[in-house]
């Protein structure tokens, strides 16, 4: 039994999907990808190969989520921290995340994915811009699950860059401080368009954030699991999604509350 009381450890993925419940379905799963460099140690192999690995379980995840219908996943998979690591970690994420572009892009094509990225893509290399605007229009009129990769992303520079946007808005006269809503501040950062995510998962057992949607997971109900990213498959997902499920989302209200009591006013007289 795991910490949410879910008697499931071994349980295969079939019977896994027989409960959950399609009509409670997160809208938005956003994962913090880690462990992959653990997972590489304990084999004694490099860490490379452990990102490597990482790529298996980027698959079985998304797969998942387009299988249960969730709309959006979003994967973090490339901090504006993580340029701190060995010039060759760096070269090699930069280079799987390409091939895993590369190989995938049929399959999202065929699978119906739409795939983008969030991140300040304008600081990589120009070939990369160009291969990763490539994926994103080639996916563009694709409805079925959105894919955002998390690449030189962090929740700060997304922020900052948002507020920076704002300002210079604001200088050409066209903006006003009275329309800067959290629904302006929705629509202005990577994420627009998408829902706050509803389940936040972090694999290898580490209990921080990293940066990750500062913003957008106010709400969020987070899962921590202990199993290092590349071992996180189908079944995982899957238990995640359960354990969601089963939580009581309050919002701040109670949970007696009848729906009908209406907030006292918008956010604007905050
Ligand atoms: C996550 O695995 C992948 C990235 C951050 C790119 P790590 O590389 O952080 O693995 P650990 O945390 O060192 O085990
Ligand atoms: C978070 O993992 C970033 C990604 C998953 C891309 P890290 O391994 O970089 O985070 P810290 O350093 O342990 O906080
Ligand atoms: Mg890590």
């Amino acid at each position: 039994m795991d910490k949410d009381g879910i008697a499931l450890p071994g349980t295969p993925e079939r019977d896994l999907l027989e409960l959950v419940l399609p009509d409670e379905l997160p809208q938005h799963v956003a994962i913090i990808m880690d462990g992959n460099g653990r997972w590489a140690q304990a084999r004694n192999l490099p860490r490379v190969e452990g990102h490597r690995a990482g790529i298996r379980a980027v698959r079985a995840s998304v797969e998942t989520a387009a299988r249960l219908g969730i709309p959006t996943v979003t994967l973090y998979a490339f901090s504006t921290e993580n340029w701190k690591r060995p010039a060759l970690e760096v070269k090699a994420l930069w280079g799987l995340a390409k091939n895993f572009i590369d190989a995938e892009l049929d399959t999202f094509k065929r699978n119906n994915l739409r795939f983008r990225t969030i991140g300040d893509i304008s600081r990589l290399d120009t070939s990369v811009q160009r291969y990763l605007k490539r994926a994103m229009t080639a996916t563009a009129e694709c409805t079925g699950t959105l894919v955002q990769i998390a690449l030189n992303y962090s929740g700060r520079n997304e922020i900052t860059r948002m507020i920076r946007n704002a300002v210079n808005r604001a200088a050409d006269g066209d903006l006003q401080p009275e329309s800067i809503t959290e629904q302006w501040i929705d629509d202005h950062l990577d994420t627009a368009g998408t829902p706050d995510p509803d389940l936040l998962i972090r694999t290898s057992g580490e209990f921080r954030l990293s940066n990750f949607l500062l913003w957008q997971v106010a709400y969020s109900e987070i899962y921590i699991s202990q199993v290092l990213w590349p071992d996180f498959d189908a079944a995982e997902f899957l238990k995640a999604t359960l354990s969601y499920q089963k939580r009581e989302r309050r919002f701040g209200g109670l949970s007696s509350e009848p729906a009908a009591t209406a907030a006292p006013s918008g956010e604007s007289s905050v």
